[in-house]
C-alpha cells in the first residue's frame, strides 16, 4: 500500500501525523531530528556524524512542519537546530515503514517472526532437499532457496556434494564468509579424530555449538564424505529450542523465568586444538528481548561449566533446566535422518540443537564428517541482498540472533 500524510501538527514535544488509512504516528521530535532523511544527514555513506546530535536541547520544538501538496513528503523545523539553515525531510513511505506506535511494533515483530511460524510445535520441522548441481546451473536462486529454508524451517540438506576434502568450505562461501573458531576453517568427525570427538560411541545429547563463545557459531555446515552401511546407528536429530523455549514458558511459566533471569556457564578448554582454546562465557539458557520475545537460547549440556551464581538461585536454577532438558528431549518434535555421503546438512545453530544416536563400527566402517560455520548475519544479509535482486518480496526475518528485528 502506498502511504500518504493526509495531515500533520505539532503538539508539545512531537508532530502528530494522519496517514490517509486514518492512522495515527506520534513522532518525537528529537526521533524526527536524529534519523532525518535529508541528503546532508543521509550523504549516502554510513559511520560518519555530520553533527553532534547529543548538543541537541533536551526539549526540542517544532518552528514548522510542512506537508507537500500529495501527502508524500513531510518537512519539519526545529527551534535550536545545530546546522544553520538545516530542514528535517522525510519520504512519507519511509516514514510510515518507521512509525513506532504499539500496533506498528507488534506488527512488525509478528511479521518478522518466521520462528514461531515454522516452529516444531507447528509440525514444519522438516529437513527439505536442494541438489548441489542447481547451485552450480543456478546460483543465486538456490543459495536464496537454501538460506530461505534454513531460516524459515532451521535447516535444509544439500544433497550430492562431491565426496572431496573441503568442498563443503565452496558451499559455505556462496552464502557467506566462513567463520573460523578455535576448531579452525574446517573440523573433521571420524574414528580417528579426537579433537572434535563426535564419534565416540556414546550418543551426543542434543546441543548447540560454540556455546562457551560469547556468540555462538551462526549456522553450521556438515558435509558427509563416507558413512559406510557396516556402522549401525549414528543418525542425526534435531530439535527446535526456541520452540521448546515457548512451550517451557506456556507448561512452566516459573521455570522459564529462572532460566531467563539465572545465568548459566559455558566453558571449552582444549588446548590440544590447532588454535588452542580457553574460553569460558557466561548466559542465560534463554535470552529475551526489550518486547518479551524469546531472542536467543542457549544449549549444551556438554559444555556447561561450574555455575557462578548466588546461593539462592541454584535450587531453581537446577529445576528449571531439568524441566527445560525434558522438553527439548520429547520425541515428538525431532527430526530423525541418517546422513548419506554427499550430504552437506546446514543447519541455523542459534535455533535448532542437532544430536547424535549411538554409533557403532564393531563391524569396521568409517563415518567421516567435515564441518565449518558462517556468521548468522551475513546468512540473512544475504537472503536480504538475494531477495532484492531477483525482484522477491520478503520481511527480514527474525533469525535466533539475541533480537526480534
Ligand atoms: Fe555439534
Ligand atoms: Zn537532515
Ligand atoms: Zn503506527
Amino acid at each position: 500500500m502506498k502511504f500518504t500524510i493526509a495531515s500533520a501538527c505539532a503538539e508539545d514535544k512531537l508532530v502528530k501525523v494522519t496517514w490517509n488509512d486514518g492512522h495515527t504516528s506520534r513522532f518525537y521530535n528529537k526521533w524526527l531530528r536524529y534519523y532525518c532523511c535529508c541528503k546532508t544527514c543521509k550523504p549516502g555513506y554510513k559511520a560518519t556524524y555530520v553533527a553532534d546530535l547529543t548538543t541537541l536541547p533536551d526539549v526540542l520544538t517544532v518552528a514548522k512542519v510542512v506537508v507537500d501538496k500529495k501527502g508524500e513528503a513531510i518537512n519539519v523545523e526545529i527551534n535550536g537546530e545545530i546546522i544553520p539553515g538545516h530542514v528535517i525531510q522525510y519520504d512519507s513511505q519511509w516514514l510510515r515503514q518507521h512509525c513506532y506506535c504499539d500496533a506498528c511494533l507488534d506488527d512488525l515483530i509478528d511479521k518478522r517472526d518466521v520462528i514461531s511460524k515454522n516452529g516444531a510445535s507447528v509440525g514444519d520441522l522438516t529437513v527439505r532437499e536442494v541438489e548441489y548441481q542447481n547451485l552450480l546451473d543456478d546460483p543465486d536462486r538456490t543459495i536464496f532457496r537454501i538460506c530461505e529454508e534454513v531460516i524459515l524451517r532451521g535447516c535444509c540438506l544439500v544433497k550430492n556434494v562431491p565426496c572431496e576434502d573441503n568442498k563443503s568450505l565452496e558451499v559455505v562461501r556462496m552464502l557467506a564468509p566462513i567463520t573460523e573458531t578455535c576448531f579452525g576453517v574446517r573440523f573433521d568427525v571420524d574414528f580417528s579424530n579426537s579433537q572434535h570427538g563426535n564419534n565416540n560411541p556414546t550418543l551426543l545429547p542434543f546441543h548447540m555449538d560454540c556455546t562457551a563463545y560469547e556468540q555462538p557459531a551462526g549456522f553450521f555446515f556438515l558435509h558427509c564424505l563416507r558413512f559406510d552401511e557396516t556402522i549401525r546407528g549414528g543418525e542425526s536429530k534435531l530439535t527446535d529450542l526456541f520452540d521448546a523455549a515457548e512451550t517451557l514458558r506456556k507448561e512452566s511459566p516459573e521455570h522459564f523465568k529462572t532460566l531467563s533471569e539465572v545465568p548459566a556457564s559455558w566453558d571449552t578448554y582444549s588446548h590440544h586444538l590447532s588454535h588452542p582454546a580457553h574460553l569460558e562465557h557466561q548466559k542465560c539458557h534463554i535470552e529475551l528481548d526489550y518486547f518479551d520475545k524469546i531472542v536467543a537460547v542457549n544449549w549444551s549440556p556438554g559444555l556447561v561449566g561450574p555455575l557462578r551464581i548466588k546461593e539462592k538461585d541454584v535450587e531453581r536454577f537446577y529445576k528449571a533446566r531439568t524441566k527445560f532438558s525434558e522438553i527439548i528431549n520429547r520425541e515428538e518434535n525431532q527430526i530423525v535422518f541418517r546422513l548419506q555421503a554427499g550430504d552437506v546438512i546446514v543447519v541455523n545453530n542459534r535455533r535448532v540443537a542437532h544430536a547424535r544416536t549411538k554409533i557403532d563400527n564393531k563391524d569396521g566402517g568409517e563415518r567421516h564428517l567435515q564441518g565449518s560455520y558462517a556468521n548468522i548475519d551475513d546468512v540473512r544479509s544475504k537472503y536480504m541482498q538475494l531477495a532484492a535482486k531477483l525482484g522477491i518480496d520478503v520481511v527480514q526475518p527474525k533469525i535466533g540472533n539475541r533480537c526480534s528485528f
